[in-house]
């Protein structure tokens, strides 16, 4: 074993090198070592760090690979306030805004022009060069403090070297996810019958709001930085600054270039609205920055964003490619989608394959045909939308399309509902789809969030016969799920822990759970805010349905059909005798226990999910705080509380309570009281503003 300076030479050697080797490989794209050598280090320096503890550095590049622990964000306000872009889709008006700053400056002007990316915005603040904060846009006032998850992006620097480094500053950029590491994320959790990330943009924003940081290290995020803020930058331009910011350490976009005038403006647009085709990460636009800081400062901001800088939008992305044929999936409700295969062909750096038809009005409208040459675009969905037909390409010998008239499924023939574009299979009790879109919709998070179980177990359930309904969940024993193969037994004894706790989610989520058509989360929440009970429910008639808020005609008459079905009210008997909430407001109050007291829910519970904890909180009377603050009046800690809470609490002098002292209290018979703390109020954030401070 070494002495304890030998080892702390040795630590601060590695964290050296592999700064310096991450930031050649991510950075630079020009690695001088391989993965291998690089992971030897790494692995070095986490022995290290494991065995001399008083060596740790939360800057330490052993970060990188994230930590299990559950992470919270604490909301924090922005120095300076996080704005967004005027936006255009129109060359005309960019030219018109080019225009008007050169006649107000009275002279040619210089423009940043740079790629728009698109990810989800963030700021990075540094103290004496390293880095201390990393927050979301949020409302553009607060934002959410993602310091450890950030972390683990591999491009942004945890320490900076170079000259002219500001003592503090903010520097702003977005993270997204590059096209590659999207591919594998959805296709992962395709396989694992996980819901799909609609596009890179969502996919970058949920992550980076993932609470493990070990899992957003593995998601492949990156960061390119596009803006600088504070008191003393060293420069008076941004491409200057953001220049000296690249040298420092930073990724910052190779493809900033500077124009003059707006013919350059729009020559740069023109040829990256071709070229970021052939980027490897999303863009959605080119934004257009005055260069000069003294010229920002005169132009100055409207309410919502500057008046010195614009966005110009891309058009949504198309390509031609050929339909080969057309599948009808069947919904839980039993709507029926049909999906269209195509020759596989890239758009907006993807391949696609499939495409969404919607109806058959919209296959009619479009006089759409198998083996015609269609045009597909990407929107915000996963599936991409047929757009419309190259008639000039269509063979003589095709044909009208004809839509099904009988159920893919299960052979009954199909109906239409008034007003809906869609067609249904009716056959709710015996086709397969159905009843298994059901049972799967009725676990989700937001319905009765049941863990553990995914579409895949419960296939594998319903296959073996041990479920048909969502009400023979309620009856699944812990041996009856380990004889099924790939569960063992911990993952049944999982599966049965959270159904039994199901039995607490409250009536409105029981009510979405259900799954009555048209009754989505919403409405489900007001219909048990108005009518209180399943029974009630059941024993309004359309006119009293309708007396719920958002319950139109539409809903009204699903209602009444779906409890007009014995089947479904057998089952409904079913979960009721199974303990399951029928009655009571979401928010109805249980006492005024916790009247007044803001309280923070922090760390891993036993009994109740946090969720959970949370609900009983408002019930009690009580308000969800989602940081510690000077008017906290007391913690429920769980397993796992965040140290840097714990450490807040304990210098405010905030009464922390167990999951045990927290239910006695809210049962009445508290031993603990909670009192709020006494602290004294922290000063308001200064907020200097001085010449270079511009965003
Ligand atoms: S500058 C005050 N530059 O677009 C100006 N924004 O609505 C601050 N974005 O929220 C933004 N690429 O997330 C700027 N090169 C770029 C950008 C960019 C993407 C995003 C950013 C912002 C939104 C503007």
């Amino acid at each position: 074993m070494m002495d304890s300076k030998e080892a702390r030479v040795e630590i601060e050697s590695l964290r050296e090198q592999l700064n310096y080797h991450n930031n050649k490989y991510y950075v630079d794209n020009s690695p001088e070592i391989s993965d291998f050598e690089f992971d030897a280090l790494m692995r070095r320096l986490m022995e290290l760090e494991a065995q001399y503890p008083e060596f740790s550095d939360p800057l330490s590049p052993s970060v990188r690979v994230g930590s299990d622990r559950t992470a919270e964000f604490a909301s924090v306000a922005h120095r300076y306030p996080m704005l967004s872009l005027s936006n255009t889709y129109s060359i005309e008006e960019l030219t018109a805004f080019v225009e008007r700053i050169e006649r107000e400056a009275e002279q040619q002007t210089e423009f940043a022009c740079e790629l728009k990316f698109d990810g989800t915005a963030i700021s990075l603040t540094y103290e004496d060069g390293r880095l201390v904060r990393a927050v979301t846009r949020g409302d553009g006032a607060t934002g959410d403090d993602v310091t450890a998850n950030v972390k683990t992006i591999r491009t942004i620097p945890l320490t900076l070297s170079g000259e002219n480094i500001p003592k503090m500053f903010e520097i702003r950029g977005e993270i997204f996810m590059p096209y590659a590491s999207f591919d594998r994320l959805n296709a992962e959790r395709e396989a694992a019958g996980e819901q799909l990330f609609a596009n890179p943009r969502n996919a970058a924003a949920g992550t980076l709001k993932q609470q493990q940081s070990a899992v957003v290290a593995k998601r492949g995020l990156d960061c390119i930085l596009y803006q600088m803020a504070g008191d003393n930058l060293p420069f008076s331009s941004h491409i200057e600054n953001l220049e000296a910011a690249r040298s420092w350490g930073f990724k910052v976009s190779e493809y900033m270039t500077l124009c003059r005038g707006a013919k350059e403006v729009v020559e740069y647009i023109n040829h990256w609205d071709q070229a970021r085709k052939s980027l490897p990460y999303p863009t959605d636009g080119v934004v257009i920055k005055v260069n000069n800081f003294a010229l920002r400062r005169t132009l100055g901001f409207t309410a919502k964003s500057p008046r010195w800088a614009v966005a110009y939008k891309f058009k949504a992305e198309s390509a031609l490619t050929k339909l080969l044929s057309v599948d009808f999936q069947v919904g839980r409700t039993g709507a029926i989608t049909p999906v269209a295969n195509l020759e596989p062909v890239l758009l907006a750096g993807t391949t696609v394959k499939r495409a969404s038809l919607h109806n058959a009005e919209q296959i009619a409208a479009l006089d759409i045909r198998i083996g015609d040459m269609v045009y597909v675009e990407k929107g915000g969905e996963i599936i991409p939308k047929i757009t419309g037909v190259e008639l000039s390409e269509r063979c003589t010998d095709s044909a009208p399309f004809e839509y099904i008239t009988h159920c893919p499924e299960c052979g009954t023939e199909l109906v239409r509902f008034e007003g809906e574009a869609k067609h249904y299979c009716p056959n709710q009790g015996g086709c397969r789809p159905q009843i298994l879109g059901r049972i799967i919709h009725f676990i989700r998070r937001k319905a009765m969030n049941i863990d553990g179980l995914g579409a895949e177990t419960v296939e594998l359930l319903f296959n073996s016969g041990l479920i048909a309904d969502i009400a023979d969940l309620y009856t699944l024993r812990a041996t009856d799920l380990a004889v099924l193969p790939r569960l063992g037994e911990k993952s049944a004894d999982n599966i049965i822990n959270s159904i039994e706790a199901s039995k607490a989610v409250p009536f409105a989520r029981v009510l979405f759970g259900i799954g009555i058509r048209f009754v989505g989360e919403t409405t489900a929440k007001y219909m048990a805010s108005h009518f209180k009970s399943i029974d009630a429910l059941m024993a309004a008639d359309k006119q009293a349905l309708q007396e719920a808020e958002e319950v139109g005609d539409k809903i009204a008459d699903a209602v009444l059909e779906y409890f007009a079905d014995p089947v479904n009210i057998a089952i409904i008997e079913r979960l009721r005798a199974a303990g399951l909430q029928f009655e009571g407001e979401q928010t109805e109050r249980a006492s005024d226990i916790l009247e007044g007291k803001n309280v923070v829910v922090s760390g891993k519970f036993t009994t109740y999910s946090r969720d959970e904890i949370k609900a009983l909180i408002e019930q009690h009377g009580g308000k969800n705080q989602s940081g510690v603050s000077s008017n906290t009046d007391f913690i429920v800690a769980g397993e796992n509380m965040g140290p840097a809470k714990l450490q807040k609490a304990e210098k405010l002098g905030i009464t922390i309570l167990s999951e045990q002292q927290f239910t006695e209290l809210i049962a009445g018979v508290a031993t603990t009281t909670a009192t709020p703390a006494e602290v004294e109020q922290p000063k308001a954030a200064e907020q200097q503003v001085t010449q270079t401070t511009l965003f």
